[in-house]
């Protein structure tokens, strides 16, 4: 770890990504425009591929945009683990599992880069929008693989940071290797 982030986890504890609810507010209305009016989820979604009787996990969920569609997509023998490290998104997730009574779908918080999810559970994982906000790429790219399994797919968009950025921290972390490079992220497999 490096000795910035070190004085941050002393500053900030292990939470330090978790945003102010006022940001997070600010970002589902940004969201919510861009998806009104450039159908950008639904076009973003559809490069994810899922499969019927997929476990998947929609790490760093937010305001739960994708949470829908991927309980359609994998159906009722898959299942959907969306997880945040912000409270406000776990919220978001559970109203949307009342409001459209989502049996297939699981609302967990994430604690620094651990999660209490199973390992080894998920044929997807993907990390969409947010992979510029991490701190420490290798201990969150570790937490990514031991969810997977052993021939998961984990999915990372670039979000705001270029593709050479994503690249290069995730080869850097000897974790993960990239098999598949399209215009919004890379597609990993386990090392
Ligand atoms: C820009 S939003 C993207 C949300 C969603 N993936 C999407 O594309 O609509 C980034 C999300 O990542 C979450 N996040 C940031 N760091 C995280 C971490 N270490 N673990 C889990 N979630 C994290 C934030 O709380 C926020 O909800």
């Amino acid at each position: 770890m490096s000795k910035r982030n070190v004085i941050g986890d002393r500053m900030f504890g292990r939470n330090r990504e978790v945003i102010p609810d006022i940001a997070f507010h600010a970002m589902t209305g940004v969201m919510k425009l861009m998806d009104l009016f450039a159908k950008r989820s639904t076009k973003n979604f559809r490069t994810l591929s899922l499969k019927p009787g997929q476990t998947v996990v929609d790490y760093g969920c937010g305001p739960a945009r994708y949470v829908r569609n991927a309980s359609e997509a994998v159906g009722e023998s898959g299942k959907v683990i969306a997880t945040d490290i912000h409270p406000l998104a776990v919220k978001k997730v559970k109203e949307m599992i009342g409001k459209h009574g989502l049996r297939n779908v699981e609302a967990v918080l994430a604690d620094g880069y651990n999660t209490s999810i199973a390992s080894g559970v998920a044929d997807v994982v993907y990390a969409l929008d947010m992979f510029h906000m991490i701190q420490e790429p290798k201990a969150f790219l570790a937490e990514l693989s031991r969810l997977a399994t052993p021939e998961g797919t984990i999915i990372i968009e670039d979000g705001h940071q270029p593709r050479a950025e994503t690249v290069r921290k995730i080869t850097e972390s000897g974790i993960l290797e990239i098999t598949e490079e399209t215009g919004s992220h890379v597609k990993c497999k386990k090392k």
